[in-house]
């Protein structure tokens, strides 16, 4: 087989095989065929697509390319999470407890931010003695026992998309349907999960700015997750802001400790809730969406929710003592609000400015070596669709460091304001099946 011939049969629009798409997949992780052949692959594919075959096979390729994360020794339907991307996106925090409270296996790999969207970790760390660094099998312990562990990502999956990924970044071959859902989903289905629900998000500060963009996205990746045999779902939600009020780590674990005793963002909430009932349904512990929202909701009402986040804490050498004491979570020297310079209504909220932001406080992490400031970030007080008036605090900025004339300019641009109403906009689109 020769590279330059798969090339050709792309560019002209056929179908590659099975072992075509693994003999590539392979050629290039190992080295031997070099960045310039994928790109010109990569970009054959851009024009082209991949038939739904094509796109399993890569996604298989991708898989095989490197570890696979065994969970057989974990009792249960293991589901996991994934959303395309988001600022401020608290899901993870309240999703892994929830659903664990009423007896679905949460085993969960995550990693530390990178650029302006946080990380699940880094948000855990800033709770006093919490860490992620435990052995396979303690993880596997631990979710048996209490349903519910995160581990920090380890071993060598999916080196393939890695390459990948990096090429595409800089031959501007990133916006291909078939190559972000083999990407996204290779990586799922390493990590382990049995059953897979995914949260497209739509709307400008999203990867997929069109509702039909996303409709694609998820049509494909429930289709490859399907197609290789793990049970897939997704629902398109919106992102023309960030979701709840919180974007920054300490932040973040308050909000989603609020959110578990039912008392959080309307918005966060709500997206939980739809989130958690497809994975219980994927999990086979209710038998529709239905019965299963109204589990959820009983957890959070009766506190089993909270109690699962304490004990989950707890197990990895956190101090639970702050689900109930949240002043104990590292707070920032000064807090100020950003006042509106007019008067209307709220008409978007960049959301990725709004990270920025936080980023700029030190929430973030602008190279992997950044060290990060867990107590900083800010706090939305009005989303799209809320009435202002001038002099209203629009966010609150929690800082460290007492100059913030620049924060403040980042967010006076996130803020579009309207002289007439706004209606908020619409959080779930659809599901995708
Ligand atoms: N996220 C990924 O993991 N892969 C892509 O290709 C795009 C977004
Ligand atoms: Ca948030």
């Amino acid at each position: 087989m020769r590279m330059v011939d798969l090339i050709e049969k792309k560019r002209d629009g056929f179908e590659l095989t099975k072992e075509e798409i693994q003999f590539l997949i392979n050629g290039f992780t190992n080295g031997e065929i070099p960045d310039y052949q994928m790109s010109a692959f990569s970009m054959a594919v851009f024009f082209k697509g991949m038939t739904k075959e094509e796109r399993v096979h890569l996604t298989e390729a991708m898989v095989q390319s490197g570890d696979q994360i065994d969970l057989s020794g974990i009792e249960g339907i293991k589901v996991d999470k994934h959303s395309t991307g988001g600022v401020g996106d608290t899901t993870t925090l309240v999703l892994a407890p929830l659903v664990a409270s009423v007896g679905v296996p949460v085993a969960k790999m995550s990693g530390r931010g990178l650029g302006h969207t946080g990380g699940t970790i880094d948000k855990l760390e800033s709770i006093k003695g919490f860490h992620v660094e435990i052995t396979n099998e303690e993880f596997i312990d631990l979710v048996n026992k209490n349903k519910v562990a995160v581990i920090g990502q380890s071993g060598n999956l999916t080196p393939a998309d890695k390459k990948l990924y990096a090429l595409r970044d800089v031959t501007a071959t990133v916006d291909s349907i078939p190559l972000i859902a083999s990407s996204i989903m290779s990586k799922k289905i390493a990590a382990g999960a049995d059953a897979i629900v995914l949260d497209v998000k739509t709307g400008s500060g999203a990867f997929m700015k069109s509702l039909e963009d996303a409709k694609e996205l998820a049509k494909t990746m429930v289709d490859i997750g399907n197609g290789v045999g793990r049970k897939t779902k997704a629902i398109i939600s919106d992102m023309s802001q960030p979701l709840g009020f919180a974007v920054g780590n300490a932040l973040e674990v308050k909000e989603a400790i609020d959110t578990l005793q039912g008392q959080g963002p309307e918005d966060l909430y709500e997206l939980c809730l739809t989130l958690g009932s497809h994975m219980v349904v994927l999990a086979e512990k209710a038998t529709d969406y239905k019965q299963a929202r109204e589990m959820l909701e009983e957890s959070i009402r009766n506190g089993k929710a909270l109690e699962s986040f304490k004990t989950f804490l707890a197990a990895q050498g956190g101090d639970a003592l702050v689900v109930d004491e949240p002043s104990k979570l590292p707070t920032a020297s000064y807090t100020i609000a950003v006042p509106a310079k007019q008067t209307g209504y709220v008409s978007e909220i960049t959301a990725e400015i709004v990270g920025l932001a936080a980023m700029m406080l030190g929430a973030g992490r602008a190279t992997k070596e950044s060290v990060i400031d867990l107590a900083v970030g800010v706090v939305l007080h009005k989303k799209v669709g809320d009435y202002v008036q001038a002099g209203e605090a629009l966010v609150t900025i929690h800082s460290n460091n007492e100059n913030v004339q620049e924060v403040i300019e980042k967010i006076y641009s996130a803020y579009q304001l309207s002289d007439k109403k706004v209606v908020k906009p619409t959080l779930i689109y659809t599901e995708i099946q």
